[in-house]
């Protein structure tokens, strides 16, 4: 059978956000949200993944580049809108579509290829992912029949008092059968509280049709989690960090205080490695093993290597060797490469520079533009002077100085 299409809902306003950045590029560890809807997408084995964007299109493209396709949504109408626009994409393929909403960074991908096995099983023509949740306020609610069957999602806006006692929710991520799907966009009526045209909908003109839904409850009700506003980007951050963190300590990295580690997404980390508390790692850091982060420390885009200690220090866009220690109070900024066996003590800053095996340079001391050699000592308070105001200099100090 054919792969699923996956179609990504992004151009919503995102209002709740309060925010000059579309929704869905909003970070939650170190990804932005879309970025997670579509990885998992994209393990779940779909093919083509298309992204519905309204505002901030551009900036959607220049972090997808060409690993997505793009449909334009103009005026926020609605979720069944958003679908709409995406049909060029699906006429003429009679496999699934998987709509999910771009706001859902805890759905995982097993979870969706779970979806889409109920949807094969069941042979039903919409399958949609649900929760059940103690407080299900502001979530479309499931209705279902005698037999269990989906017949109806109302939202919270046009429930009534009965309708809002259901607990059982909406996710926004269906497994639809395209060429139905095609048809009931066609019928879907902006006929609601809020003037939009619902995807949700589709569900009821389905049952019109004589057609089967079927819900999947997902057996861990967080992945269902929209996040709409800021309150709720910080619940879903910190379930994404709690996920990488378990799995790195799965590998064997000793974390003495989860609740205040934060480590990104696409971090890696060798085994007996410690982190104390508030260390963040980001951007593809790499860490080897055996390596000790003390408290305070920022690690960005960098490989720090197996045996060394970095204690309150900054390290952006730079690479660490073995054995060394860095700090405390250290920054080690861009292009810098710190060879094995070095010291780079407090408050010194290194720059664009090169510092070989075995050199120590303990305090104080600034290092930019330059290349030293190996086995140097610096002593404390040096001050390479790489600049005059118009031109930067390139300082060299050879081995053992
Ligand atoms: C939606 C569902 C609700 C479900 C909830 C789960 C509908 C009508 N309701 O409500 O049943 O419980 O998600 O989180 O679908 N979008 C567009 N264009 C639009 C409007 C929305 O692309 O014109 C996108 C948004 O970017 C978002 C998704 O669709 O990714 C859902 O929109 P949102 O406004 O967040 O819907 P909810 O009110 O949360
Ligand atoms: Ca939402």
């Amino acid at each position: 059978m054919d792969k699923c299409i996956a179609v990504i809902l992004a151009a919503g306003e995102g209002t709740r956000m309060k925010s000059k950045t579309p929704k869905v590029l909003h970070r939650a560890a170190g990804l932005s949200m879309l970025e997670w809807v579509v990885r998992a997408a994209r393990g779940a084995d779909t093919g083509k993944c298309v992204v519905v964007c309204g505002r901030g299109r551009n900036e959607i493209e220049n972090q997808f580049g060409d690993t997505v396709s793009y449909v334009e949504q103009a005026e926020r109408k609605g979720s069944g809108h958003a679908v709409m626009c995406a049909e060029k994409e699906l006429v003429g393929f009679d496999g699934y579509t998987l709509i999910i909403a771009g706001d859902m960074p805890l759905l995982r991908e097993e979870t969706i290829a779970a979806l889409v096995n109920a949807a094969k099983e069941g042979n039903y023509a919409c399958t949609m992912l649900t929760a059940k949740l103690d407080n299900p306020f502001g979530y479309g609610r499931i209705l279902r029949n005698e037999l269990g069957d989906v017949t109806a999602i109302v939202e919270e806006k046009d429930a009534t008092e009965e309708q809002r006692m259901v607990t059982e929710v909406n996710a926004s991520c269906y497994c639809v059968c395209t060429p139905l799907l095609l048809e009931c966009l066609k019928e879907i009526k902006p006929a609601n509280a809020q003037g939009e045209y619902y995807l949700t909908d589709i569900v009821s003109i389905l049952n019109g049709k004589g057609e089967k839904v079927g819900a999947y409850i997902a057996d861990d009700a967080c992945e269902c989690m929209g996040v709409n506003d800021r309150v709720q980007l910080a619940q879903v951050s910190e379930i994404l960090r709690a996920r990488i963190l378990e799995r790195h300590m799965k590998n064997g990295v000793t974390i003495i205080d989860p609740k205040n580690t934060y480590i990104d997404a696409d971090c890696t980390i060798g085994q007996d490695t410690v982190i104390y508390p508030n260390v963040t790692l980001e951007k593809g850091t790499v860490i080897g093993e055996n390596v000790t982060l003390y408290p305070g420390s920022r690690i960005e885009n960098s490989s720090i290597a197996d045996g060394t200690t970095v204690q309150n220090s900054v390290v952006l866009d730079a690479q660490i060797g073995r054995e060394t220690t860095v700090g405390p109070n250290a920054y080690v900024r861009p292009n810098s490469m710190i060879g094995d066996h070095c010291r780079i003590g407090d408050f010194v800053e290194i720059k664009n520079a090169n510092i070989g095996n075995g050199t120590k340079v303990s305090h104080l001391t600034y290092i930019g533009d330059a290349d030293f050699g190996e086995g140097i000592n610096v002593g404390c308070g040096v001050v390479v002077v790489n600049y005059d105001g118009k031109n930067k200099f390139r300082t060299s100090v050879g081995d053992n100085a």
